[in-house]
């Protein structure tokens, strides 16, 4: 099977705009966060973001498949010792705009440096925000299962009888909840929260995640030979993790130094490439 990987320099707001309407499965994406890493690759103020993205979403929504799933990775800082509320803003808003909010997954950054702050403690885990078309989307559960280990016998030998089963009379399914059910499964299904480590093998980018995170939500979301979409590219992690697991992908930049060093790395794998069509434009602050 033939792979494609397709990326482009310039703006995501402009370039999204050559993709098809309903061809993409599953777009991934980090976006630059309000404000941060501003001498790498320009900041957007946090006031200013939900106005910022919402040209971008609506692309996105465009370019999604009715059965396809975005997920984005983000997380708000700290501004004048409080929380920004950009992101819960821009959920409202893309709302608005005709996603749904389906789910949040937590990513654990489990090997986090320790620190010390006056009024807080060190950040240790970002958002994965999913968002959907439509309540019925493509999702392969099975694909993302984890080994049960000795979790469910050492539960099960502290609880009661009735505690084994209270939770499934509640629940009504007649399965998902009683634990007892996991104790002959080698597997089980994982839950919303991933512990993965920062670390990655990518030293291009300075905000690169690590291969394994659009990897679990790839396998997720997607099968062989579906597309994938990063419309804040960076080095290109979404897409070399999705060459690698056999998923044609795209992937947009703007800044062309980062571009630059995907196509060489893309060229040398000699898969299909597109050149870009039009200019990219800096971010205002
Ligand atoms: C958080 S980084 C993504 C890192 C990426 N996930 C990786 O693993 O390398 C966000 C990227 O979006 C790019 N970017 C910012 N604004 C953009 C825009 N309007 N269109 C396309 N790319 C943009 C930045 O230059 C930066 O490389």
């Amino acid at each position: 099977m033939e792979v494609k990987t397709e990326i482009y320099l310039g703006d995501s707001k402009e370039i999204l705009k050559q993709i098809p309407d309903n061809s993409v499965n599953l777009i991934f994406t980090s976006p630059p966060y309000a404000d941060q890493r501003k001498s790498t690759y320009g900041g957007i103020k946090p006031h200013k973001y939900v106005e910022w993205f919402l040209p971008i979403s609506k692309e996105l929504f465009r370019t999604l498949k009715p059965s396809g799933t975005f997920v984005l990775n983000i997380k708000e800082k700290v501004v004048n010792g409080e929380r920004s509320t950009y992101v819960m803003e821009l959920i409202l808003a893309m709302r608005d705009q005709g996603w749904l909010w389906t789910e949040e997954f937590i990513w654990h950054k489990k090997n986090s440096f320790p620190g010390k702050w006056s009024n807080r403690f060190r950040d240790s885990w970002e958002r994965l925000l999913q968002f959907n078309k439509q309540k019925k989307f493509d999702m392969y559960q099975e694909e993302v299962m984890v080994p049960v280990g000795d979790w469910a016998k050492t539960r099960l030998k502290n609880l009661s009888e009735t505690d084994k089963i209270r939770d499934n009379a509640k629940n009504g399914s007649g399965f998902g909840k009683n634990v007892s059910n996991w104790l002959t499964r080698d597997k089980a299904y994982p839950t919303n929260v991933l512990h993965l480590a920062t670390e990655c093998n990518n030293k291009n980018h300075s905000a690169a995640f690590p291969e394994n995170l659009p990897e679990w939500f790839i396998k997720l979301f997607s099968k062989n030979g579906d597309t994938i979409l990063d419309p804040f590219m960076g080095s290109g992690t979404t897409n070399f993790v999705a060459q690698k697991m056999n998923r044609n992908s795209i992937g947009i930049e703007i800044v062309p130094e980062y571009y630059r060093v995907v196509k060489a790395k893309i060229e040398k794998t000699k898969y299909v490439l597109f050149e870009p069509k039009v200019k990219y434009e800096t971010i205002e602050d």
